[in-house]
């Protein structure tokens, strides 16, 4: 009777252990749930999507550089630019990282950006045949000129419409559908970030090109985390320090650049 029970009691705390086993080895570090990290996939080389339909890029390879320095488990979400920060703000989301200016009162009102990662500018872009738009004072009031919803070149295009100085702002959804919509004559021109119409027009050589000089201020692109949440963003700046001193902040830029 005695052999029995103490077999039984050898049986349930192997149980109990593998239970424990399978709790404690899942994640890639912490016990805690993955991240969820939001961007918007349209903004090659910085957040793309590859061939198998992964989120891929820049700066999904800097956050996993930094992920793994600091323990952290992350997984990438693609929604829509203007569902970014409202995603934070309903705690659906915890780091966005989708090449998103931080030198921006508004935004900084709604959430916490980390330290910048990348500094970058906005330029006039127009179909390669144009030969009419050379710079920003070309455009007329009889010109329609895209930006992506509630991105900076957005701002500058609504901005413009409100000036007269050009007929419409036309706000898209996605980079991509700009860049087609420019291809098809529909738009007379576009206001985008500088490394993100390279990217494009590297890929499709003698679809567009950039005019005349970069538009306003220089943007200083950052993550942001939820209104308060220090212990992530002290994290996200630690593991970014790290990665610059490291040499991983070079060997990407030398990958995606
Ligand atoms: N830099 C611009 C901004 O901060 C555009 C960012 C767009 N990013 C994206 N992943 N689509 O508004």
């Amino acid at each position: 009777m005695k052999k029995n029970l103490i077999a039984k009691l050898l049986i349930v705390s192997m149980m109990f252990c593998g239970v424990f086993a399978l709790t404690s080895c899942g994640g890639g570090g912490d016990d805690e749930a993955a991240l969820v990290v939001v961007t918007e996939a349209t903004f090659p080389p910085f957040d793309t999507v590859d061939d198998d339909g992964n989120i891929t890029g820049f700066d999904m390879d800097l956050i996993n550089a930094i992920a793994e320095d600091q323990g952290l488990t992350v997984e990438f979400k693609d929604i829509g630019f203007d569902s970014l920060i409202p995603a934070l703000e309903a705690d659906e989301a915890d780091i966005i990282a989708a090449g998103m200016n931080s030198d921006d009162p508004g935004r900084q009102a709604k959430v916490d950006f980390g330290t910048p990662y990348f500094e970058s500018q906005l330029v006039l872009v127009v179909a390669d045949g144009n030969n009419s738009i050379n710079g920003i004072d070309d455009l007329t009031s009889d010109m329609k000129v895209a930006g992506q919803i509630a991105t900076t070149g957005a701002e500058e295009a609504n901005a413009l419409a409100d000036a007269g100085t050009i007929g419409e702002a036309i706000i898209l959804d996605k980079v991509s559908d700009a860049m087609l919509q420019l291809q098809n004559g529909d738009i007379d021109a576009i206001i985008l970030d500088k490394p993100v119409t390279e990217s494009y027009i590297a890929k499709q050589p003698g679809t567009a090109k950039i005019v005349g000089e970069p538009i306003g201020e220089a943007e200083h692109y950052a993550f942001a985390v939820q209104k308060g949440n220090e212990e992530l963003l002290e994290k996200l700046n630690t593991g970014l320090q790290n990665m610059i001193d490291n040499g991983t902040y070079d060997d990407l830029i030398a990958k995606w650049f």
